[in-house]
């Protein structure tokens, strides 16, 4: 990946504004929120969401939380109900993301949600990410703004330090007050805390005026038995095809002849961006059979292999 110059913009008018215009074309914009950095890119934009992943090195698609300033933006993209309405009533803006069905049609990239069909969604308190959502005016996907594998950032600097050269500005709103991730709490089914986080269970369990159930977040990433959670096709899937079988709907890689091609042009990025529509699509002609060129194992590579592989295997 060849070096980016990362500017760095101040949480002021201006700051704010280049910031939105830079999300506006597809760049990566890392901001403060009041946990800490996110790395930002529009969630409309396949592109821009894939070269989230590409920036952070991420070796998988992990489902990303949506941004938005603003609750009649919110609830365009999910289905509200009134358990939302009690968490939210007391906990937003602030360090607190839901999980809720994605409404059909939301204008949010596949790649945000992993193929998922229930959209992670925060309105943060910071006011700077507040300005930024604002002037924007429409959904930012952010993960911690840090290297795969390494520890969230709370400083500008530690944003450059782990992904000067990869994103094309970080805004400096200081330190992150609170420093740590939000708390995840899952509202698609029963209320389950999905990642514990500085708003406690029981303050949750007061808003909502029941019990939530508890289950720890690596659970549903690592775990392969719930492998079922995460969008699998009705269509087997057959890897490293490099040769098509009669009926088989072909899914290219590269300059091969095919249904549909992830990227003709060989270009990872792309490729990460066609990924799930590409397999819904696939899977909705109603094939008995997706089968898949080879993708190269590096870069952005290894998370659209890794995800292939779950895909195919065995439920
Ligand atoms: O405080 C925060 O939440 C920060 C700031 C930037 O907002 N963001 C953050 O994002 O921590 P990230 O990508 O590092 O963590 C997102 C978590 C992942 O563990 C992911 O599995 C979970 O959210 N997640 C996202 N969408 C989900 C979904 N539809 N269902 C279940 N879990 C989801
Ligand atoms: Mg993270």
């Amino acid at each position: 990946m060849p070096l980016l110059n990362t500017e760095t913009l101040q949480a002021d008018t201006a700051g704010i504004k280049r910031a939105a215009d830079l999300l506006r074309d597809g760049k990566l914009v890392a901001f403060p929120t009041e946990t800490v950095y996110g790395l930002g890119a529009d969630a409309g934009n396949d592109r821009a969401v894939a070269r989230i992943y590409e920036a952070k090195g991420r070796p998988s698609f992990n489902p990303l939380i949506v941004h938005l300033a603003e609750l009649d933006a919110v609830k365009a993209l999910v289905d509200w109900s009134d358990d939302a309405e009690a968490v939210a009533g007391a906990f937003w803006p602030g360090p607190l993301t839901l999980v809720l069905p994605l409404r059909a049609g939301a204008p949010v990239s596949r790649l945000v949600t992993a193929g998922l069909d229930t959209l992670a969604i925060r309105m943060p308190a910071h006011p700077a990410a507040r300005a930024l959502l604002a002037e924007f005016g429409g959904p930012v996907a952010a993960p911690s703004a840090n290297r795969s594998g390494q520890i969230s950032a709370t400083r500008a600097e530690h944003v450059l330090s782990g992904l000067s050269g990869r994103i094309e500005a970080v805004m400096d709103g200081g330190r992150c007050p609170v420093g740590l991730e939000s708390t995840i709490l899952g509202l698609a089914g029963r209320p389950t805390l999905l990642r514990p986080g500085g708003i406690g269970p029981e303050l949750l369990e007061q808003a909502l005026g029941r019990r939530i159930a508890q289950r720890h977040e690596t659970d549903a990433i690592s775990a392969p038995g719930q492998l079922g959670s995460h969008y699998a096709p009705n269509a087997r899937m057959r890897l490293n095809a490099t040769d098509w079988e009669a009926g088989e709907a072909r899914l290219g890689f590269g300059d091969v002849d095919c249904d549909l091609n992830l990227s003709p042009g060989g270009d990872l990025v792309e490729a990460a961006a066609n990924l799930f529509e590409y397999l819904h699509r696939l899977d909705a002609s109603g094939a008995a059979v997706i089968a898949v060129s080879p993708v190269p194992h590096r870069g952005l590579g290894v998370a659209i292999n890794d995800r292939l592989s779950r895909a195919a295997a065995p439920r």
